[in-house]
Parts: C-alpha cells; sequence; structure tokens
C-alpha cells in the first residue's frame, strides 16, 4: 500500500514512498537542497555526475551549441560536433573499436548493441543465420526497456513484465561474496564462472548464440564486484572460439569512473562491442553509445546492406555529441583519470574502516566505483530481512548525515539483501573523501543502532 509521500504535483514520480526533497543546485561534489542544506553526492546521482555538479564551461559550451545549431537528423545530415565526440570516443575506446553508434542512454545503447550483433551475423551469413541468443548473467543490470530487461538478471525488476520479456540464457555472476561454487578465491570464482559461459553456449548451441553481454565492474546489481584478470582472459577466448561477440556494458563504469578511460583497460580486454552513456556526459545532457569493433562496422556497413536497421530521433543529436565531446575535454585536460585512480585508492584504503561495523559483510569496488554490502551477521552472511529495511533506514540516515547513496537490494535471493554504490564524482579532492567518510561512519553507526 502506497505511503503517498511524494511531493502532490503533477508528476509521476518513481516511487511515491519517498519524500523527495527539492534540490535547488549542484556546486561540484555537492548538490544543495531549497532549504540551504548541502548534500555530499556520494553516488554521482547513479554514478553519471562524473566531473560533478554546476560546470560553468560546460554551460556556456552548450548556450553555444545551441544558438549554432542544436537538432539535425542522423538520417539526413552530419555535425562538426558528432564527429569530434566519436573522435574522441575512439581515442578513449579499447583496440579496435572506432565506430561510435550514438543514442540517448544506457538502455538503448544496451538494446543497439544487441540489434548490431544480430544483424552482423545476417549480414555476414545470410539472413537465416540461427545466431540471435544473448547470453546474461543473474545479478546484472543492463537497462530497463523491455529488450534491455530481458537481459537484466534482477528478478524483482523482471517479476511483473516477465511475459512481456525476451527468454534469454542466464549463467551466474562473478559474485564471489556469494559465490555458488563455495570458491576460496576470486580467482577460482573468476574461472568457474567464466567456465559456466562455455557450459551455457555448448548447452544452447554455439550455432544459436549471437552474444555475451557483462558489466567488468558491476553497478546497481551487486555494486562493485568484479572479477579476477582470469575472467575476461578465459571470456575473451571463448567468445572467439564460439564465434559469439562479446558485448562489455560500461555504462556505469565508462569514461574514468574506474580510474581507467573504461574498466575494460584494467583486464587488458577487447570486447566487440562496448556499450556506454553515464558519465559520457557527466549528465549535462542524455546521450549513450555503442561503440563496434572493425570487422562489425564492415560486414555491416561497408561489405554489407550499408544500412543498420535501426535509429532513435535524438540518435546523434549535434547538442549531446558537442557536450559529451567538452565533457570529455574537461576529463582529459584536468587530469581526471588519474584523479579517479588516486582518489579512489586512498577512498579504498579508508573504506576497510568500515569493517569494524557489525552489519558490514564486504567492500568492493574499482577505483570510484565501491559497494558495501549489509549483514545481518558476518560469519554466515546472512542478510536482513526485507522488513528490516536496513537500505532505507541506511539511506535516510546518510541524507541526515549530510552524503548521498545510491542504496540496492535483492542481491541473495530477488528481495534480500541490502547494499550501497558509493561513487562520487571523479573531481573528488582528499578532503572530501575524508568529509564524505565521516559521514558515512555516522551514517553506518546510527543504522548499526537501529537495527541491533
Ligand atoms: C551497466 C548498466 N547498463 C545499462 C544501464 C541502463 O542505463 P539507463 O538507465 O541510462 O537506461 C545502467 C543504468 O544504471 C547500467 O548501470
Amino acid at each position: 500500500m502506497s505511503q503517498n509521500k511524494a511531493p502532490k504535483n503533477h508528476v509521476f514520480y518513481r516511487n511515491q514512498n519517498w519524500k523527495y526533497p527539492r534540490i535547488e543546485r549542484g556546486e561540484g561534489v555537492y548538490l544543495v537542497g531549497e532549504d540551504g542544506r548541502r548534500y555530499i553526492d556520494a553516488c554521482s546521482g547513479s554514478a553519471v555526475a562524473n566531473i560533478g555538479h554546476g560546470n560553468k564551461e560546460v554551460a556556456a559550451f552548450a548556450k553555444e551549441q545551441m544558438e549554432r545549431v542544436a537538432f539535425t537528423h542522423l538520417s539526413r545530415w552530419t555535425v562538426d560536433t558528432i564527429e569530434k565526440c566519436a573522435e574522441k570516443v575512439c581515442q578513449w575506446t579499447p583496440g579496435d573499436l572506432n565506430h561510435v553508434y550514438f543514442v540517448s542512454g544506457g538502455s538503448e545503447s544496451t538494446e543497439t548493441a544487441i540489434k548490431m550483433a544480430r544483424q552482423y551475423f545476417v549480414e555476414r551469413d545470410g539472413k537465416d543465420s540461427p545466431k540471435w541468443k544473448v547470453i546474461t548473467k543473474w545479478n546484472s543490470f543492463h537497462g530497463n526497456t523491455l529488450g534491455a530487461l530481458s537481459m537484466t538478471g534482477i528478478p524483482g525488476r523482471r517479476q511483473i513484465y516477465e511475459p512481456m520479456l525476451i527468454d534469454f540464457p542466464k549463467i551466474p555472476q562473478f559474485y564471489h561474496y556469494r559465490n555458488p561454487w563455495n570458491a576460496a578465491t576470486l580467482e577460482e570464482t573468476s574461472r568457474l564462472a567464466a567456465q559456466a559461459l562455455e557450459t551455457e553456449i555448448l548447452k544452447q548451441g554455439a550455432a544459436s548464440v549471437a552474444a555475451f553481454i557483462t558489466e567488468p565492474v558491476v553497478g546497481s546489481a551487486i555494486p562493485g564486484v568484479h572479477p579476477d584478470k582470469i575472467y575476461f582472459d578465459m571470456v575473451r577466448e571463448i567468445c572467439t572460439k564460439y564465434d559469439v561477440l562479446l558485448i562489455m556494458d560500461e555504462v556505469m563504469a565508462g569514461f574514468g569512473r574506474t580510474g581507467k578511460h573504461f574498466a575494460s583497460d584494467h583486464y587488458q580486454v577487447v570486447p566487440d562491442i562496448i556499450t556506454c552513456a553515464k558519465g559520457m556526459s557527466s549528465g549535462y545532457t542524455p546521450i549513450g553509445a555503442a561503440v563496434c569493433n572493425e570487422e562489425i562496422f564492415d560486414t555491416i556497413m561497408v561489405k554489407g546492406s550499408g544500412n543498420f536497421i535501426h535509429g532513435h530521433t535524438y540518435a546523434s543529436n549535434p547538442l549531446s555529441c558537442g557536450i559529451a565531446w567538452k565533457v570529455l575535454e574537461i576529463i582529459e585536460r584536468e587530469g581526471y583519470v588519474a584523479n579517479a585512480a588516486l582518489q579512489g585508492a586512498y577512498f579504498g584504503e579508508r573504506l576497510e574502516e568500515l569493517y569494524r561495523y557489525p552489519i558490514v559483510g564486504d567492500i568492493r569496488g574499482k577505483g570510484l566505483m565501491m559497494g558495501i554490502e549489509f549483514v545481518k551477521e558476518k560469519t554466515s552472511k546472512e542478510p536482513f530481512d526485507t522488513a528490516a529495511n536496513c537500505k532505507g533506514k541506511f539511506t535516510l540516515n546518510c541524507l541526515d548525515a549530510g552524503l548521498v547513496p545510491y542504496p540496492g537490494g535483492g542481491s541473495v535471493d530477488g528481495s534480500r539483501g541490502d547494499d550501497t554504490l558509493l561513487a562520487p564524482p571523479i573531481t573528488i579532492t582528499r578532503e572530501e573523501v575524508d568529509e564524505l567518510m565521516e559521514g558515512l561512519h555516522t551514517a553506518i553507526a546510527k543504522t548499526c543502532e537501529e537495527l541491533l
């Protein structure tokens, strides 16, 4: 039953059980409420506002671009900002991922990637190609539109839409803390998780499998969870062996968030397609992209029909592309990727302090993409009952302490399991990390008092 806490106006809010404080402005790593309260944005919205809030250079650029040309349709025109942004993105992507198909966000990017994969095999092998299946994972998030949700492995988000979804095969995640194999090390979990891919390809029949999609560091499903390098060594080999495209979903982890240009760089893996969004424009405009390699582009666009049967009105709009280009240029100029690595290492070290609290079960992540998992009991890893509302209490305590977390849940069995993503802007300073840590200590200590 709804608690009807949301403001009463004409907005169809996401959650009627939330009070929604009104934000007046943003300044760097801070959000400022209408009442003057300052919150440190410890999650950049949802790992979006990478260069922080209120950047005047981006605002000035956007104004100028709007006055010059705000919209053209990609079916007929090209604009310098579209070309410049694609060039910049390709300077960041690994290997020969040199062709950028722009869209408006993360779900569109993952849907674009799987359609690109399907059309690649049709162009290469003919219209009767049996390759269409996409292998995905439980405890993964790839978006909320129906195609993207079909890839997503979060039962709570899928349940009521289940009859409308495509039945893509799902394998276990590299979730070492709760791995289904009782593996003792991250390396062993990673090996077994990669082997599960080969087993599934053989079960489905390689001839029917078009792609495998994975996050390099997991975002909202189980924040901060990542594999050992061996996982991507094996996955790359398996995908190549069975003629399956490897799609890396970097929507959250890309564009400096983990202390590298793309999180794929941590594993020195070159996927066939990268999907990206969020930090690409730091939230100054909606944008996303599917970036593919030479082989896919050549097969569809050069040797094939030359026409990707896809498209959205706002794909490649010159305003969003210009803003994303400007944001990436600022990140390069200011050295924010290196800052994410530096402050990420410091943040990671300081987060270890939180193990002193009885409800902190696991802390993991890379760079400034960190996650904390809460438990009722550390040795057994028993989660809280959903009725205890651990993540809700933690969230309110964080807001009281002046910081904004990105809580999540359901990783244990679809409903139980409480966690939070911590992903502040990659512009964060050491002093701001200290301030964030102070707030976290206060919020977690209070949550312990309320729960235990
Ligand atoms: C890894 C990943 N893929 C896809 C998406 C979907 O992106 P969007 O919400 O922009 O549609 C998200 C969003 O959080 C994500 O984290």
